[in-house]
């Protein structure tokens, strides 16, 4: 018998971790008048110690000096409580290499005293646990403390490390479970909190969070921010730096060092449509302004939702707009993540499928159906190519909660394509318009709330499957969030710039020669991604070198490029690449760029050695994130880690 969807998903949750029903959170902004469905059944989160049921955060107010010469954030976080529980007397919080100097507790007549607390031994994956006596369930804590400089969650690089070269320049990435190496906080994302911060820092660096920037804030080493917006932990940012701004729009802009400004101002002009083009789809833009930060090319990720605050890779800044995609993807986080998050990280697809889905409709919108129908295509291709190789456990978009995952690791194609696949077989079957609607009133009925992925199909049920019936089975819903592999019901992206790449590319295999000049000339990134993308696994050093000749492969400024290129040259044994593919790993932190060439260096003995090498020169500038992430590719391939971890 087939147990309905919700029905077969909890029976699993309760079996593995228990399960508890806690008030879905309504935030300050949720749109008046919606009855938002009350379906927040709260798994428990296997990344956190945090206790939700029994004691919540609202809000958190910060107060942090920066230290550039001992790489640390020093000074205090002070919580507003809501005891939940009757019987709670203590705060456990998540913490990660954190000194903690001391806890107070407000009292009612507005003295704080000291609280009792204990750090417990710390466990690598979660940290440690911080665990604080309240017998008075004081209204307000608060926890002094510094951070270690190895902090997994942040990035110190001296002057000369920045593209000016003058003044250092530090940076946060939260996501996945790194805001505790730089706050003491409940580090799930079913816990949301309002926050202010105050921050000294040197006098002429600029300081930004995930808040309410000052475009015109004056330099002075001191700086306030209020962010009014209640958000999960993992979207907590802070940066500091060599910045300045530049507008795009009223209420967008970018902020970088001083020499990238105008590029990246050109590059990514269209922000302000793209704003536009969502709030048409899926209703207004709820978070203020809308910026952009650029970062040093060590920032471990493409791009970092922090809201009013998006984190991006310089590495995005190609001078053609070809990869401006990504800001669509950022931009899309606004509805898909920031305001409708996933409870626990094994949701993720609930955060990264849906926004990948909303990065396309945006790029179709703005770069028309071919350039959509491209980048879907290429995703496609890419999940296939992971599954190939990729447990089947971990290939169902609804993790089970008895299938052990690494945070860091729930960054894969499954989550990301597999996820914007499935909306786009449900938009095919409901048809557009009964598909937009449904997505903006999901948008509406959970904004600022956390769900996971029973609440999502418990509401597909009744929003699609009720409503519009006889178009999808049960079944086939199931299928797509609990079974590995891509369903048949797949709808392929047919691309016809990709049918003609495929055909010009089999010529040359052929022996037919090169495809003519003229219409190489207008392919778009997207072209030359597919056109290395279906290369076979390897080639003779004659073809790499014609390729090399003619088109420039080696030494390529385009990331995208360089992370399908290197990996054939490796795998083919084209060692001539071996200075640039140096070169670029040790320029370049963004994982998903540089951990293809890595894992095809670290198979034979002399590609493991120029591996070491090159992480030794560039460890220095490399992110904990990403130093973790090649450190391990390299032990395994040495048979000195357990199983390799996804990137
Ligand atoms: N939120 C993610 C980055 C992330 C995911 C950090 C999981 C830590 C854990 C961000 O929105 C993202 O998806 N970035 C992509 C962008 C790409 C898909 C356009 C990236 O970094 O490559
Ligand atoms: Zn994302």
């Amino acid at each position: 018998m087939r147990l309905p969807i919700m029905t077969f998903w909890l029976a699993a949750a309760v079996a593995v971790s228990g399960c508890s029903r806690e008030t879905p959170q309504t935030g300050d902004s949720a749109p008046e008048g919606s009855a938002a469905p009350v379906a927040a059944v709260v798994e428990h989160d296997p990344f956190s110690y945090a206790e939700p049921g029994k004691v919540r955060i609202d809000d958190l107010a910060l107060e942090l000096a920066m230290d550039f010469d001992a790489h640390t954030l020093s000074g205090s976080a002070t919580y507003t409580l809501d005891w939940r529980d009757g019987e709670a007397r203590q705060l456990v919080l998540d913490t990660r290499d954190l000194d903690i100097d001391k806890v107070t507790g407000e009292r009612g007549d507005g003295k704080w005293q000291d609280l009792e607390f204990d750090l417990a031994a710390a466990d690598s994956r979660l940290g440690s646990k911080l665990t604080i006596q309240a017998p008075d369930r004081n209204p307000r804590i608060r926890v002094s403390y510094t951070t270690s400089p190895g902090a997994s969650g942040l990035q110190w690089l001296t002057p000369a490390m920045t593209q000016g070269g003058k003044q250092p320049f530090m940076f946060s990435q939260s996501q996945q479970i790194h805001a505790r190496s730089w706050v003491p906080l409940q580090d799930t994302p079913q816990v949301r909190f309002t926050y202010t911060a105050h921050v000294t820092s040197p006098d002429d660096v600029m300081v930004l969070m995930s808040a309410d920037n000052d475009p015109d804030a004056s330099r002075d080493g001191d700086y306030r921010f209020e962010m009014p917006q209640a958000i999960p932990s993992y979207l907590l940012a802070i940066a500091a730096g060599d910045l300045v701004f530049e507008p795009i729009s009223e209420r967008s802009g970018v902020w970088a060092e001083p020499d990238m400004v105008k590029k990246a101002v050109a590059e990514f002009a269209d922000t302000e449509k793209m704003i536009q083009v969502t709030e048409k789809l899926y209703g207004p833009y709820r978070w203020g302004r809308y910026d952009l930060l650029i970062l040093p090319p060590s920032f471990p990720y493409g791009g970092m939702e922090n809201p009013r605050l998006t984190f991006i890779t310089p590495t995005a800044i190609v001078g053609d707009k070809s990869l401006v995609s990504l800001i669509a993807h950022e931009l899309a986080h606004s509805w898909s993540g920031n305001l409708v998050t996933f409870a626990t990280p094994k949701d993720q697809w609930l955060n990264e499928g849906i926004t990948s889905y909303v990065e396309n409709r945006i790029v179709e919108e703005l770069y028309g159906k071919d350039f959509a129908t491209m980048e879907a295509a290429i995703a496609q291709n890419d999940l296939r190519a992971s599954l190939a190789d990729m447990d089947p456990q971990a290939q169902a978009l609804a993790i089970r909660p008895e299938v052990e995952v690494d945070a860091d690791s729930t960054y894969t194609a499954v989550a990301y394509d597999k996820g914007a696949w499935f909306l786009m077989f449900l938009e095919q079957r409901f048809g557009r318009e009964a598909f937009d609607a449904f997505l903006r009133q999901y948008f509406d009925d959970f904004a600022f709330q956390s769900v996971t992925t029973s609440t999502f199909a418990d509401y597909a049920g009744e929003h699609l499957l009720g409503k519009h019936p006889g178009k999808v089975t049960e079944a086939e819903l199931e299928q797509w969030l609990y079974e590995p592999g891509i369903p048949d019901s797949a709808p392929v992206s047919a691309s016809t710039q990709f049918d003609r790449v495929d055909t010009l590319r089999q010529a040359w295999l052929d022996g037919e020669g090169l495809p003519a000049k003229d219409a190489t000339d207008a392919w778009t990134t997207q072209e030359w991604l597919h056109f290395l993308d279906s290369m076979p696994p390897t080639l003779e050093q004659a073809q790499l070198a014609e390729l090399d000749a003619a088109y420039g492969f080696t030494g390529t400024a385009n990331g995208e490029i360089a992370m399908r290129w290197y990996p054939l040259a490796v795998r083919s044994g084209y060692t001539r690449a071996n200075g640039e593919i140096a070169e670029f790993l040790e320029k370049i932190g963004r994982r998903k760029l540089i951990m293809p060439t890595y894992a095809e260096l670290v198979k034979t003995p002399e590609g493991l050695a120029l591996a070491e090498q090159v992480l030794e020169k560039a460890r220095a500038g490399y992110h904990p994130i990403t130093t973790a992430s090649v450190e391990r590719v390299i032990a395994v391939a040495k048979g000195e880690a357990g199983a390799p971890v996804a990137e």
